[in-house]
């Protein structure tokens, strides 16, 4: 089973095409670097793949479950760009702090 696999994956901003039937597959174990211009549509597809943003169009897959799963969260860590981190807190109560329900409608 593919870690991650996501078939035609697509996202729509209005007229703009942000991630364009997008095919991956990602295997147990493999280190997988996205990367690509600024604008290229990285992050969307990172936010897919974590439940924040909904596909317009396609399919995937995270851990053999259809996105977006909630229970993906508990196997899933994600360190947004542009959210900062909050030093008066130990990692593990940044981690808490920064739980993926409450910014899924957010971002
Ligand atoms: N919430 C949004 N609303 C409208 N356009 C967006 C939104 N998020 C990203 N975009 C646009 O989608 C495209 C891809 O952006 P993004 O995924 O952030 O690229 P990257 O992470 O590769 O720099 C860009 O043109 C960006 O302006
Ligand atoms: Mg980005």
């Amino acid at each position: 089973m593919a870690i991650i696999e996501t078939k035609k994956l697509t996202k729509k901003f209005g007229t703009l095409t942000a991630v364009e039937s997008l095919n991956l597959k990602i295997e147990k174990g493999e280190i997988f670097g996205l990367i690509g211009p600024n604008g290229s549509g990285k992050t969307t597809t990172i936010k897919m793949l974590c439940g924040l943003l909904l596909p317009t169009s396609g399919t995937a897959y995270v851990l053999g479950r259809k996105v977006p799963d909630k229970s993906i969260t508990q196997s899933l860590g994600y360190m947004p760009q542009e959210m900062a981190l909050y030093e008066g807190l130990t990692v593990h109560q940044n981690i808490e702090f920064i739980n993926l329900e409450k910014w899924r409608d957010s971002l």
